[in-house]
């Protein structure tokens, strides 16, 4: 996409992933409705239709996060970043405000969002730990090398 991060293209892309990404899941849970009342034909339309949503909204991806800059660790830490938000500010906000509405329902719902969003988090965490510490393992092979063969064209030069 273009540099300028916040344009309104790159908005708009955004938009529309989420309202693909939700017409997918909205489908398929329709499509499990329409099983359990029996109708099968419609459900299958609901399924079909959401694998096409799907990939509708993986089509914005491309262009929003283009595969050649992405890295592992990157993808990593944007899903870090998107848990941490969702533990951190969203969910403890909206369960602010469905207390005060009095929605029980919705704020014990919100309560294990929290947890299942900081448990997401903390397992990416250790993702990325680990690639961090591989690729420091493997600098310092890497610097290891180098000395020996810098030693070796040292010997040679003796
Ligand atoms: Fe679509
Ligand atoms: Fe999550």
């Amino acid at each position: 996409m273009s540099d300028n991060k916040a344009n309104q293209t790159v908005k708009n892309l955004e938009s529309a992933f989420a309202g693909e990404s939700m017409a997918n899941r909205r489908y398929l849970y329709f499509a499990r409705q329409c099983r359990a009342l029996g109708a099968d034909d419609v459900a299958a339309v609901f399924e079909d239709t959401a694998n096409q949503e799907t990939a509708h909204a993986f089509g914005h991806l491309e262009l929003l996060y283009p595969p050649e800059d992405l890295s592992v660790e990157k993808m990593l830490s944007l899903a870090i970043e998107g848990e941490t938000h969702e533990y951190t500010t969203m969910y403890p906000e909206f369960r602010h405000t469905a207390l005060e509405e009095k929605e029980h329902a919705a704020a014990a719902e919100m309560d294990e969002q929290i947890a299942e969003s900081r448990e997401h988090a903390e397992r990416f965490s250790s993702l990325l730990d680990t690639a961090a510490r591989r690729f420091a393992a493997l600098t310092t092979v890497e610097k290891r090398h180098a000395n020996r063969y810098q030693q070796a064209l040292d010997g040679f030069s003796e």
